[in-house]
């Protein structure tokens, strides 16, 4: 199997590539998120590498991982961007992404957003609804541009995930079903200035098996097969992400056993194919360090209680998602307890792990929770007036805060307090 991560243990020691990790924790507090340059670098070459025949577009969805350090780092390395909101389309663009490697996804972009996009000249629309669709079209008219659009289809696939992180059932609210989308493609006319040149499909995140991805691009390409033979013109086939990564004892495809699938299907087309990857390529690169307050002990459990919470992590209270812990100092001899792993926010929710069995812990004891690197820190918020925590990056021997922790004044910054209160 191919290396996930670049993190591993040197004389007990947590490193990330040729950096202990304890020297940063001591360097910039705690907690953290700490992202491996090769990591991620690594995983966006190994898609490059598996679909290198069909050369896609590979924009990495930044809504993942947005930090600006991540995303040059991907950009220099020939990626675009999936973007979801004017706030990325600006993370975006100061990450020196080309516009014309941009793609924008969305159910809800508001006319600000799209007159932005529009300027900015990005490469695609993925269109979720007709009501979206006539807005471009205004939109384009007024500014005197053509805007290239994709419907994005709704194939009414289970992708066996989540359900919070499934979107390519009929009853979400993502995407076009292909009945009105093959509508909208006879009615094409009615939108001079759209070239409504491509089709997006993206069925949901954390997909580990080939299959839901199979049965849906069939179904796309059943659809395609039809519009074609009807004369229209698809240039671009946007095939999403949502391939699945290693929390615990997942066995995902891997990036070639993925393109061995999905191969076969597009081989012989000429359409100029983008994926979408955001978890793939971030997720087994950032590790969240975090420093043990308290253990406390009642009659029902152990709690470790830490420094880091779920605005910093929300993924196991959304989700109940799991993921696993390293000690930043491992202990071979030991005990081995079973703890809850809770923050210090008021509420029950309020957990990064649950009986969880590990190393005994001590006020003090650094620990990380590993495959953070993909909607960690882009999910995190500042409940409980927390201010968000720094952002750390390596690359082999070199470390730098790629985003400072947040102080006081950031968490107050544009509030007033009127002079009538
Ligand atoms: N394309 C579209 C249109 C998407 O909506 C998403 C993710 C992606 C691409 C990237 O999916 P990925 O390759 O990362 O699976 N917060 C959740 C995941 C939400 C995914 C939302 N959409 C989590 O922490 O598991």
């Amino acid at each position: 199997m191919s290396k996930m991560h670049d993190f591993h243990y040197q004389d007990g020691e947590l490193y990330c590539e040729s950096v202990r990790v304890q020297d940063i924790a001591e360097r910039v507090g705690t907690p953290f998120y700490l992202y491996s340059h090769k990591t991620f670098t690594e995983h966006l070459a190994k898609i490059q590498s598996a679909f290198r025949s069909l050369k896609p577009l590979i924009c990495f969805s930044m809504k993942a991982n947005s930090n600006l350090a991540v995303l040059r780092s991907l950009v220099k390395k020939g990626a675009g961007l999936d973007i979801v909101s004017s706030g990325e389309l600006f993370r975006a663009k100061k990450a020196g992404c080309p516009p014309s490697k941009i793609v924008y996804a969305g159910v809800g972009k508001t006319d600000l957003e799209i007159e932005e996009a529009i300027r900015a000249g990005i490469l695609l629309f993925n269109v979720e609804s007709i009501q979206e669709l006539g807005r471009i079209q205004k939109i384009a008219k007024k500014l005197r541009k053509k805007a290239n659009v994709s419907l994005r289809i709704n194939p009414d696939v289970d992708p066996g995930t989540h359900a919070h992180i499934t979107t390519g059932k009929a009853e979400s609210k993502f995407g076009l079903d292909m009945d009105t989308a093959h509508l909208i493609f006879m009615r094409s006319d009615q939108y001079p200035h759209l070239s409504i040149c491509g089709v997006h499909v993206h069925i949901g995140s954390q997909i580990v098996k080939g299959e839901p991805f199979v049965k849906a691009f069939r179904k796309v390409l059943l659809f395609l097969t039809h519009l074609e033979k009807e004369g229209h013109r698809i240039k671009y086939l946007n095939l999403g992400g949502g391939l699945g990564i290693i929390y615990s004892d997942e066995r995902p495809q891997t990036a070639e056993q993925f393109a061995k699938h999905v191969l076969p299907l597009f081989r012989s087309k000429k359409y100029k194919i983008i994926f979408e990857p955001g978890r793939f390529i971030a997720g087994n690169s950032g590790i969240f360090v975090s420093r043990v307050i308290y253990i406390k002990r009642t009659k029902a459990k152990n709690f470790a209680i830490i420094d880091g919470g779920m605005n910093d992590l929300i993924r196991p209270a959304l989700y109940d998602s799991f993921h696993d812990i390293w000690p930043l100092h491992q202990n071979g001899t030991a005990k081995r307890l079973t703890y809850d792993v809770v923050g210090p926010i008021c509420e029950s929710g309020d957990f990064l792990a649950k009986q969880r069995t590990i190393q005994e812990l001590k006020p003090g004891d650094l620990i990380a929770f590993a495959s953070a690197g993909a909607y960690g820190f882009s999910m995190s918020s500042n409940y409980n007036a927390r201010p968000r925590v720094a952002e750390v990056l390596v690359r082999g021997s070199r470390f730098e805060i790629v985003r400072q922790r947040e102080t006081y004044k950031d968490l107050i910054r544009g509030e007033r307090i009127p002079s009538w209160v």
